[in-house]
């Protein structure tokens, strides 16, 4: 089994509930992405112009693991500075990196210039052939299906025990089962 390091950077909750969960199923590792400045305006800002301040040393030891999993919120339609940090830093130190997010933009508007597809464009460009996969979770499905069309709401969507549930677990577990092979019966 590959030994999997889950990295994230979080600003209100919902990716570290996404990635200290996704641990739990993986039985991963889990550790939140510090930027050297971590202030929400100037790190916006970062993304944006596409310079960064960098992130501090992360505490787990890159090598002891082969696979990479990377998350955090869109802002702007941008990758953040601090995924993109993680990217540049760790690419040729795992075997393979998976790239998340959990997202305001929906799967109807992923190619629009706020939604996830141009952003895993540019992490796939980024890493140089070492992104196995990108998936994204839209905050959206968290919200009752009848208020889904309400964008003013998305904002405000923390993940929680209560709400992740239907189509944000079925995308869970499809990714747990892509990345975690169900083992060979044994030969009788
Ligand atoms: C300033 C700001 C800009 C945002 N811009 C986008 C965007 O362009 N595209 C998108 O999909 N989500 C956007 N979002 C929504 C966040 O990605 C979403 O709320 C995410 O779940 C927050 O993650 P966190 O709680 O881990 O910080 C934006 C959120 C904020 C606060």
């Amino acid at each position: 089994m590959k030994k999997t390091l889950i990295l994230y950077y979080s600003h209100s909750g919902n990716n570290r509930y996404l990635a200290e969960r996704l641990a739990r199923r993986l039985h991963a590792d889990v550790e939140a992405l510090r930027p050297r400045i971590d202030l929400f305006g100037l790190l916006l800002f970062f993304s944006w112009i596409r310079l960064s301040p960098g992130n501090r040393r992360i505490r787990h030891d890159i090598r002891a693991y082969d696979r990479l999993i990377l998350l955090g919120p869109i802002w702007a339609g941008q990758l953040i500075a601090p995924l993109r940090d993680a990217i540049r830093k760790f690419r040729h130190k795992v075997t393979e990196i998976v790239f998340l997010t959990c997202c305001g933009s929906k799967d109807e508007t992923k190619s629009e210039p706020f939604g996830y597809g141009r952003v895993f464009d540019r992490a796939r460009q980024l890493a140089q052939g070492q992104l196995r996969s990108c998936r994204a979770f839209p905050v959206v499905l968290a919200m009752p299906e009848d208020q889904r069309d309400r964008d003013e709401e998305i904002l405000n969507v923390r993940l929680s025990d209560e709400n992740f549930d239907g189509e944000l677990e079925a995308r869970l577990e499809e990714l747990v089962r892509e990345l975690e092979p169900i083992a060979e019966s044994p030969v009788v």
